[in-house]
């Protein structure tokens, strides 16, 4: 973390989980156990139907609600897509894209990612840009070029002063739910192979202040230590992020001093 340069920010994606019931029980659990504010900036991703509910229960406990995923068009006959006006609406500031599991199950690309990049960002809210890499990738010793090249994609046409909206999470996929996490060195060296490849693009001053986050396993036991890499501002977290004890301990940890 680089608190002096760029926000940290810890985000769970809840990914296809919890009802709006289970939603609103998860609200009062934490709320008992909520950190008072402190340096990081804390909001949950969750499916798209329940985000109004989500937003009520967590008004006042300092948690933002975020969107999974959004459609790049602007209206028409998209049957079950949602817009990013329609979040807007709703209040949500951040959107996830270009999940790997939205990668490998639904077919995006890094051109659907470039456009969905530009929709959540016209619409005023930041986009949390995933890439990383697979096993296969890693063993091959492809992995810094690979994820360079998912960031200048996903980047393509973005100017600089969009760019501070901006969120990249680096998450390895075979560090996905698996219980595997990238040791802290491997992360914070992709992570800042990651802010090199937005300082070619965009120069020093732009890219210290890009928040990038680690997500893969990460949880309460391992937080802090991925924390305290310089370029890793931030969690994307799946699994520990439903449950209230787990997600506290791991915004503890990131609001360490
Ligand atoms: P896990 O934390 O469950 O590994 O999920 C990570 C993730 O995919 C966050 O987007």
């Amino acid at each position: 973390m680089n608190r002096r340069y760029r926000k940290t920010v810890i985000a769970g994606n809840w990914k296809m989980n919890m009802t709006a019931s289970e939603t609103k029980k998860f609200a009062e659990d934490i709320r008992k156990i909520m950190p008072r504010a402190k340096w990081c900036e804390t909001l949950l991703c969750v499916p798209a139907c329940n985000i109004p509910v989500a937003s009520k229960a967590f008004k006042d406990l300092r948690i933002s609600v975020g969107a999974e995923n959004v459609y790049f068009e602007e209206k028409g006959a998209y049957t079950g897509e949602v817009s990013a006006e329609m979040l807007k609406d709703l209040a949500v500031k951040y959107v996830i894209i270009g999940h790997s599991e939205r990668r490998q199950y639904f077919g995006e690309t890094d051109q659907t990612v470039n456009k969905k990049v530009h929709a959540v960002l016209n619409a005023g809210m930041s986009p949390i840009i995933c890439v990383g890499e697979s096993l296969e990738q890693r063993e091959t010793g492809i992995t810094n070029e690979w994820i360079a090249l998912q960031v200048k994609s996903a980047l393509f046409g973005v100017p600089a002063d969009k760019l501070r909206r901006c969120i990249i999470a680096y998450e390895p996929i075979w560090a996905i739910g698996t219980g595997k996490t990238a040791t802290a060195e491997q992360a914070g060296e992709v992570c800042s192979n990651i802010r090199a490849t937005i300082r070619s693009l965009y120069g020093a001053r732009v890219a210290r202040s890009v928040t990038i986050q680690y997500g893969g396993s990460m949880n309460e036991k391992n937080a802090a230590e991925l924390l305290a890499q310089p370029d890793i501002d931030g969690g994307l977290i799946g699994g520990a992020s439903l449950v209230p004890e787990k997600f506290v301990e791991i915004i503890n940890a990131a609001n360490q001093e």
